[in-house]
């Protein structure tokens, strides 16, 4: 027999559907984002969620959805998440270092995918919160760019320093070397607050339905001919403004019928 055959391996702890945290950035006492190593046979659309989570104290993963917020060509990949302080998985997942791990289950899904949108224009990225994270990853994948003429990021938080998340992200692809190229001139951000002084103020849904959106950027109201919207935000935020789309003629799509318009929630509730 050979000996190397029955030498025991050392028993290595690890979780199931295990990856390793390679950079964690706390943005602010709610919000951190975080990168994970990606499992090799991963592949998923830009804009789609996965569930992750850590193993809980009963011995069983805890699992929540997330958006991945990198983008399909990344080499890992990334996640913004909230802190909810009493929150089963986030009073948790907010201590994670670099070199821990996190259980990642390897089925990407959503609806927040090209796939389900017809051909258009001018694209409309429509969020609040952590609801931009699915859109971290589309403004980032060329496919987006090759699909519109125009890209725009309607990103709205009470404070200032909750965009700060999203404005180095699309300062860092405006200035990459690679990707800059094609983003230059295309992609429009627009973020806003509703509860701090800031350059620009005011609700996603009243910014569409006053029009002050369109004069400030100097574009044409929206039109089912050429806009095509993706939405992400709380349920109240997401209800409100599929209203506003519909009042311009878009019809909600899914991935078995694409549309002028497609939505997800970027979380379950009322929010903290
Ligand atoms: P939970 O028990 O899950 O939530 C407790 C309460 O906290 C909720 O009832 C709600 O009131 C509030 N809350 C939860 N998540 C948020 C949030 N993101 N923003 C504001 N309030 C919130 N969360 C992320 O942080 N990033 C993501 O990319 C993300 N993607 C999601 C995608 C989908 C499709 C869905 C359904 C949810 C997503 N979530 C995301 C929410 C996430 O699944 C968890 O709810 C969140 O991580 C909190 O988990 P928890 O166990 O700590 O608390
Ligand atoms: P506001 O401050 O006027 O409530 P939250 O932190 O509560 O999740 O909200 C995130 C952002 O989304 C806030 O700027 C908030 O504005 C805005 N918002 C919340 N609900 C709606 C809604 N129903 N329609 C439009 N914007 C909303």
């Amino acid at each position: 027999m050979n000996e190397s055959a029955v030498t025991e391996i050392p028993k290595v702890k690890t979780l199931p559907d295990a990856q390793t945290v390679t950079e964690v950035t706390h943005w602010t006492d709610r919000l951190f984002s975080f990168r994970v190593s990606r499992p090799q046979s991963l592949r998923f659309r830009s804009g789609e969620f996965v569930m992750i989570g850590l193993m809980g104290d009963n011995g069983k993963p805890l699992l929540r959805a997330y958006s991945i917020a990198s983008p399909n060509w990344d080499e890992e990949l990334e996640f913004y998440s909230i802190k909810v302080p009493d929150g089963p998985l986030t009073s948790k997942l907010q201590h994670i270092n670099v070199g821990d791990q996190i259980i990642l289950r390897p089925k990407p899904v959503g609806t927040l995918v090209h796939d389900a949108l017809l051909p258009g224009k001018r694209v409309w990225f429509l969020a609040t919160g952590t609801g931009i994270a699915p859109f971290a990853s589309l403004m980032r994948d060329p496919e987006t760019y090759d699909k519109f003429d125009e890209v725009i990021m309607m990103h709205t938080c009470r404070t200032v320093e909750e965009l700060e998340y999203g404005r180095q992200l699309v300062e860092n692809l405006i200035n990459d070397p690679l990707i800059g190229e094609m983003v230059d001139g295309k992609l429009k951000y627009y973020p806003t607050t509703t509860r701090e002084e800031f350059h620009h103020m005011g609700r996603i849904t009243d910014n569409l339905e006053n029009g002050k959106v369109f004069k400030d950027l100097g574009l044409e109201p929206m039109n089912p001919e050429t806009d095509r919207a993706m939405v992400c935000g709380s349920l109240a935020f997401n209800k409100d403004v599929m209203a506003v789309l519909e009042g311009f003629g878009l019809r909600e799509g899914a991935n078995s019928e694409p549309r002028e318009y497609v939505v997800e929630k970027a979380f379950v509730g009322d929010g903290i």
